[in-house]
């Protein structure tokens, strides 16, 4: 069995998120999500607009994916793969090349995949004029 791990705020989930996550799981046989909680948002200085714990409802509901683990920490990462069994990390190719995840190849795989061109949830954001400010955390 391959096992296939990502990692994302998967905020808003649209069609750009929707087609990352199908080709990642077409990659291997378990596919698990790492989505950040809403205190790692905080220190990267992000807050997304659905909680941590309705973006993983969101996410367990797509067929593509077998499990949604929450990403605490930049570190984490190593841990993750030996705890999983991890073949390979996929990710968007906004973080080809990232050291983030290039350590990881002394473990594992690590393959970037094209984006979706044209959407992203900052476009959509942009798009309803939905200030990060002034949203409370549903
Ligand atoms: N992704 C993608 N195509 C898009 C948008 C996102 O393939 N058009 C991928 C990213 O490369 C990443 C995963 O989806 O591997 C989760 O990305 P995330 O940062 O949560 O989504 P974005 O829409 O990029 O969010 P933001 O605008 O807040 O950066």
């Amino acid at each position: 069995m391959k096992t296939i791990l990502t990692y994302g705020t998967y905020d808003l989930l649209h069609y750009g998120h929707v087609r990352l996550l199908k080709r990642a799981k077409e990659r291997g046989d378990y596919l698990i999500v790492a989505i950040s909680t809403d205190e790692f948002n905080a220190i990267k200085g992000k807050k997304a607009y659905y909680s941590y714990e309705l973006r993983k409802e969101i996410l367990e509901a797509i067929k593509y994916v077998d499990l949604v683990i929450p990403e605490k920490t930049w570190e984490q990462k190593i841990d993750d793969v030996k705890k999983y069994n991890v073949d390979e990390v996929v990710m968007g190719s906004d973080w080809a090349g990232n050291e983030k995840f290039e350590i990881l190849r002394d473990y594992c795989q690590v393959v970037y995949l094209d984006r979706t061109e044209g959407i992203s949830t900052t476009q959509i954001k942009e798009d309803l004029n939905l200030k990060e400010d002034d949203n409370e955390l549903r």
